[in-house]
């Protein structure tokens, strides 16, 4: 009887860890998100088409939980901690999060400059991306 007891308690526990794992590997993507902060306009970023295009590695954008500040779930809000101005300890403001400021490097950067090359309508200009009507 109290062996079993043990067993109910160690299936309790195991319960209980993997609960919030759960919980971070179900987090649904959104479809479209309008990302805004840029006084040029609101980026209208169509998510689904995104993943795809990365071969559905979520990692392409998203990094892993850095020591600076830990992610709360596993594909947090970029300006959760990626704010206009970098607050210490971060280093990476908004807009380095997503590009350099000529839009030559970063995590949009990299690959819309390879694809356009490659003769894809991946945008490189600051308004075929940042645009008032985005608000
Ligand atoms: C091309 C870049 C890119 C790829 C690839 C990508 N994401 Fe995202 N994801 C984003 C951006 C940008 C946002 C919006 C972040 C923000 O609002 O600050 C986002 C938001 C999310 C959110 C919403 C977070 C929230 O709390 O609102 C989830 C969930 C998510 N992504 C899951 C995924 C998963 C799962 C994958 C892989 C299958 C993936 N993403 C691949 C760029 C990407
Ligand atoms: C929980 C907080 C958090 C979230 C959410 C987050 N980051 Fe970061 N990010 C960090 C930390 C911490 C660093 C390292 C310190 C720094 O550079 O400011 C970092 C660094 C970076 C860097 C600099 C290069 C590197 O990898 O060190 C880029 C680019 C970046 N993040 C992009 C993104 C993008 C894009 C998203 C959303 C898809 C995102 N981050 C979401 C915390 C976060
Ligand atoms: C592929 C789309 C894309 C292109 C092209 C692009 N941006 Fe961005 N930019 C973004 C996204 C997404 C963000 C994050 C949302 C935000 O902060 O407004 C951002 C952020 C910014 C920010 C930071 C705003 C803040 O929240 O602090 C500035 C400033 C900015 N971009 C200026 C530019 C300029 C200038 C150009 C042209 C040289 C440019 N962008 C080209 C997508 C783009
Ligand atoms: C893995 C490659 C890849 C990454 C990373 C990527 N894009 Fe794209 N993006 C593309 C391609 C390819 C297109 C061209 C449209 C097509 O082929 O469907 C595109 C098109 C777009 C468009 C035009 C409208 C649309 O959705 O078709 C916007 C806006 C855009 N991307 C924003 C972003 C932003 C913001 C980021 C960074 C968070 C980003 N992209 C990162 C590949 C990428």
């Amino acid at each position: 009887m109290r062996k079993l007891g043990y067993i109910v308690l160690i299936v309790a526990g195991i319960g209980l860890m993997a609960g919030p794992v759960a919980i971070m590997a179900q987090q649904t993507a959104p479809e479209t998100v309008i990302l805004k902060g840029a006084p040029m306009g609101g980026v209208r970023f169509d998510h689904a088409a995104h993943q795809e295009k990365a071969g559905q590695k979520c990692e392409t954008c998203h990094h892993p939980s850095k020591p600076e500040r830990a992610l709360t779930s596993e594909q947090q809000r970029c300006q959760d901690c990626h704010t206009t101005k970098a607050e210490a300890p971060m280093t990476t403001k908004a807009q380095a999060a997503f590009h350099d400021p000529m839009f030559k490097k970063g995590t949009c950067p990299d690959c819309h400059i390879t694809e356009a090359a490659a003769g894809k309508l991946a945008p490189l200009k600051c308004n075929e991306c940042h645009k008032k009507e985005n608000v």
